[in-house]
């Protein structure tokens, strides 16, 4: 990647929980710069720009996309409305990282990618977990064949949240429910080590609110590898994903999907690696990001648009078989 004095201008559309995480990683990625926040309400927006050191700050999101030196847009709004948001800042020419999931349904992420396409602008799903070194490094040991191939996958996340109707964990219009928000890091586990399976079996336990409680996930491939999948709102899970492999076992620790350690265990070995990250870890996805658009690219490398289709085609189809329909 070549080296680059030019700065990408960032804004960051909706101003809750995860959005503070990822501008506060931001401030550390070279040749990013925190341009602008947009909230629906003035003071938070005013707050949080404050906070993170952003030259402007908006009381609409329509603002932002209008902001003529913004580069690129972060979208951390609830997932019923990434498709609409990511289509406003595409549609105005701006590069878009969505957070995950990157809409409700294929239809929705196959129109988004469509629109990135017709517009010529970048965007990206922000599956942050994809660009950890610890995950990085599973990767390649699977690429490189060492441990043999992978046999099976156990994961789960589980976070006992508080119950509110209102709240987007449970609130079935703003996409409630443990396999959209948690559930998706497992899917993305599996997919991401062993790609599409060739059979999926689910079974869910709803809330009153009509949204998953919990989700028991099964893969099966042809190769006969397994991937046993869960997430779950009311228990607090291990958060750890267990690959087999012909030859050994990698356990990347609790919570696997943010920066962590892992274990690798062999007949004649057992080894714990640390791999030491400075931020909360969204730096990497955003340094990614900043360093496509430098080098003028319209789609990631590494969080394709397939790659994207895939995960969330993976949903519809678990979905439709616990009976989760969004309107
Ligand atoms: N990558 C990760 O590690 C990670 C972690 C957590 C969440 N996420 C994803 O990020 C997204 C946001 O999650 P969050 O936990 O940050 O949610 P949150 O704290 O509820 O914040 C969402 C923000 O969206 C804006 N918003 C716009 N319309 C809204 C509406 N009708 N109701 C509620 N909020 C609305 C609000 O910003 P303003 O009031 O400022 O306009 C709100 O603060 C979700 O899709 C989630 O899956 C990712």
């Amino acid at each position: 990647m070549e080296v680059s004095s030019k700065i990408i201008r960032w804004g960051i559309l909706g101003c809750g929980k995860i959005a503070h995480k990822f501008a506060q990683d931001l401030l550390t990625v070279p040749n990013a710069k925190l341009e602008a926040v947009a909230s629906r309400n003035e003071q938070k927006s005013r707050e949080f720009g404050r906070k993170y050191h952003s030259n402007k700050c908006y009381d609409s999101y329509v603002a932002l996309c209008l902001d003529a030196r913004i580069d690129v847009i972060y979208i951390a709004t609830p997932h019923s409305f990434h498709y609409k948001h990511t289509l406003l800042c595409l549609n105005h020419k701006k590069a878009v990282l969505c957070e995950k999931p990157f809409a409700m349904n294929a239809i929705q992420v196959a129109e988004m990618i469509a629109a990135a396409k017709q517009n010529n602008v970048f965007l990206m799903e922000a599956m942050w977990t994809f660009f950890l070194p610890h995950y990085q490094y599973v990767l390649h040991l699977i690429q490189s064949g060492e441990l043999g191939t992978v046999t099976s996958i156990k994961s789960d996340f589980g976070y006992q949240f508080d119950f509110d109707s209102e709240s987007r964990i449970y609130n079935k219009k703003l996409g409630g429910g443990s396999l959209l928000d948690i559930g998706i890091y497992p899917v993305f586990t599996a997919l991401s080590m062993l790609g599409v399976p060739d059979a999926i079996k689910a079974k869910a336990k709803m809330t009153h609110t009509d949204v998953d409680e919990s989700c028991s996930i099964e893969f099966k491939y042809t190769t006969g590898a397994t991937a046993t999948l869960f997430s779950s709102l009311i228990e607090e899970t291990k958060t750890e994903a267990i690959i087999r492999f012909e030859k050994g076992t990698v356990q990347i620790h609790g919570r696997f999907h943010e920066p962590t350690t892992l274990t690798i265990i062999t007949k004649d070995n057992k080894e714990t690696k640390s791999f030491d990250v400075a931020t909360n870890g969204y730096s990497f996805e955003a340094a990614h990001v900043t360093a496509l658009l430098l080098n003028n690219k319209k789609e990631s490398s590494i969080m394709t648009f397939d790659k994207s289709l895939q995960l969330i085609q993976l949903l519809d189809l678990i979905r439709s078989q616990i009976g989760l329909v969004y309107h």
